[in-house]
């Protein structure tokens, strides 16, 4: 549809004026950690590509975001969440473990003790109700997606909506090579972010091609080595988690981070900066907390996270 713009004035002028009303302040959804939400975050219509070898995780990352996300979502705003390789059942019982505190492996093996179960079935309970949509259907397309949201259209305002993964979405054009296959999903997602209005949080799976450089930090090629995914990504960040992949005599670099250490490092940004940041993996519950100011400082004083330009 072609817009006059004249007719357009009065919500084109606030978008204007919304820059110096708040100066600084990211107009987009945060991701609810500090440090990433300095440099980025989501913007409705950009899709953002969020990359890592199995096991590092990117499905933890997401989860995380959401339970961040979830509690300031007004009335009638919802984020959708397109499990491909999860259940429904599986995918609550992490966003519980992480709302609760409660390690994931005690909820899942009925080793909560009784006087912790409250504490689980009070966080089911807050999950449940936030406005959290999730689709399970492991047989999923672009198409199938977007029509599955627009469903929804007259009842839900879509804040974000996230993939996991874009490896098991079901290609729709001719038969092709991967590549080019992945290519066309990724363009059909940044058509969606925009149809939509909403940013596209799409999680990826590296091959193992990351695992055989020295500096073992994932870059741009190795995501062009699982597909020409990137071309259409508005943002592509990584996750890297040294104590998966380094040797372990080399853990006396990371001291007593080694364990807990992950980086988020953007190596795409259409409309901002990009960054590397650091924030700690928490196992039994498997998600990502922002540091304390003190190990961020310590942390960041070792590693020169912060902006970069590669
Ligand atoms: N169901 C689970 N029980 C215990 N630990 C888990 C579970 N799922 C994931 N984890 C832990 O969290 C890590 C990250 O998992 P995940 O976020 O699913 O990775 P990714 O999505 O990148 O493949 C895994 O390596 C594992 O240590
Ligand atoms: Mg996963």
């Amino acid at each position: 549809m072609l817009v006059c713009l004249g007719t357009r004035y009065s919500s084109l002028i606030s978008f204007v004026r919304q820059h110096w009303e708040e100066p600084g302040k990211f107009l987009g959804l945060p991701t609810g950690y500090p440090s990433i939400d300095f440099y980025s975050g989501f913007r409705p219509g950009e899709l953002t590509l969020l990359a890592a070898r199995p096991g590092v995780g990117k499905t933890s990352f997401a989860l995380s975001v959401l339970r961040n996300l979830l509690p300031a979502l007004k009335d009638g705003e919802g984020i959708a969440f397109f499990s491909l390789e999860m259940s429904i059942e599986e995918i609550f019982l992490r966003l519980v473990s992480i709302e609760s505190r409660v390690p994931l492996s005690d909820i899942r093996s009925g080793t909560v003790p009784v006087e912790k179960r409250k504490v689980v079935e009070d966080a089911a309970g807050r999950i449940a109700h936030l406005g959290l949509y999730i689709d399970d259907d492991s047989s999923m397309s672009v198409s199938l997606i977007r029509s599955r949201l627009l469903q929804f259209r007259a009842e839900v305002v879509w804040r974000l909506i996230v993939i996991d993964y874009i490896g098991l979405l079901t290609p729709e054009g001719p038969i092709a090579n991967r590549a080019v296959q992945l290519g066309d999903i990724s363009r059909a997602l940044k058509a969606l972010a925009r149809e939509i209005g909403a940013p596209v949080l799409a999680l990826a799976q590296l091959n193992r091609s990351v695992e055989a450089e020295a500096d073992k930090r994932p870059k741009l090629h190795h995501l062009r080595d699982s597909g020409c995914l990137e071309q259409d990504a508005d943002n592509v960040w990584f996750l890297y988690r040294p104590s998966l992949v380094i040797d372990p005599s080399d853990r006396a670099r990371w001291k007593k981070h080694y364990e807990h250490y992950t980086e988020v490092i953007c190596r795409k940004a259409r409309n901002g900066q990009q960054f590397r940041v650091a924030l700690k993996w928490v196992g039994e519950t498997a998600s990502f907390e922002e540091y304390s100011t003190e190990e961020a400082r310590e942390v960041a004083a070792q590693e020169g996270l912060g902006v970069v330009d590669w």
